[in-house]
């Protein structure tokens, strides 16, 4: 088979777009977008995401209200220098820092200008995951499960994909799972459906094409965890 170098600097340069311009999107090329995504790879090809595409202004608007809470919260914990809800990490001192930002109201005013920007974006999606047929091989090791999520994002990974084929750009947020509650209300989501994410697609300001990503020999080693780093130079 022949190499495609297309495909290749789509992977590598698939940055995530977080300002649109004012060009609508219509149904039929989001419609294509999901009809390239569904060929995902996902757990015993179960197919358990659900997608809602947002068109109702008011509930845009209350999903858009929805995330500024958590991404306020984000913001603070990047800040102090640590990886926002980790699932190993120090609970206590991620509630002082979240607490004293909302107390302060020192990052309020640039979360919600970047909120209003980029849920300007013509497409909104949520997507979901079915938990009764997400195939969650680790559910019993007693820790954070990471398979259950697989079966949705490389699903997700695609919408990005087939979007850019388009000519469209867009973005996979995850701050919403922290309002789940308050977002399956708005939504009329029942109980087993879990959120994957919330996506903003539409026509690009800019489309970043370089991303910062560390190399293959800061992330691969050979035949253990603490074996020699892996990866031939030059690629
Ligand atoms: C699982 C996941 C969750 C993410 N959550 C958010 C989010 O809540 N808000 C946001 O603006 N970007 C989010 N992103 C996008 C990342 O911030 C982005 O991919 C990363 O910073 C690298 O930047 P790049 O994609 O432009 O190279 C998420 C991406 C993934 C895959």
């Amino acid at each position: 088979m022949e190499r495609s170098t297309d495909l290749v600097a789509t992977i590598r340069g698939t940055g995530s777009v977080r300002e649109f311009t004012d060009e609508p999107v219509d149904d039929a090329t989001l419609t294509r977008i999901l009809d390239h995504a569904r060929f995902a790879p996902n757990g015993g090809n179960r197919q358990a995401w659900h997608v809602v595409v947002m068109k109702d202004p008011a509930l845009r608007t209350a999903l858009r209200e929805l995330y500024l809470g958590p991404w306020r919260d984000y913001f603070a914990q990047t800040a102090a220098g640590f990886t926002p809800w980790a699932p190993v990490g120090d609970r206590e001192l991620e509630d002082k820092v979240v607490d004293a930002a909302r107390t302060s109201g020192d990052y309020d005013e640039i979360v919600r200008d970047r909120v209003e920007i980029t849920f300007g974006a013509p497409i909104i999606l949520a997507v979901f995951g079915d938990l009764e047929r997400l195939v969650a091989t680790d559910r019993d090791l007693g820790h954070y499960t990471m398979v259950a999520g697989a079966s949705i994002y490389p699903f997700m990974w695609n919408i990005l994909l087939a979007s850019r084929s388009e000519g469209l750009g867009g973005v996979i947020t995850t701050m919403h799972a922290r309002v789940e509650p308050e977002v399956r209300d708005l939504l009329n989501v029942p109980e087993n459906l879990s959120l994957a994410g919330v996506m903003m697609i539409g026509h690009p300001v800019h489309q970043p094409t370089k991303l910062r990503r560390e190399p293959v020999q800061n992330f691969a080693t050979v035949d253990r965890f603490d074996g020699n780093p892996f990866g031939v130079d030059p690629l």
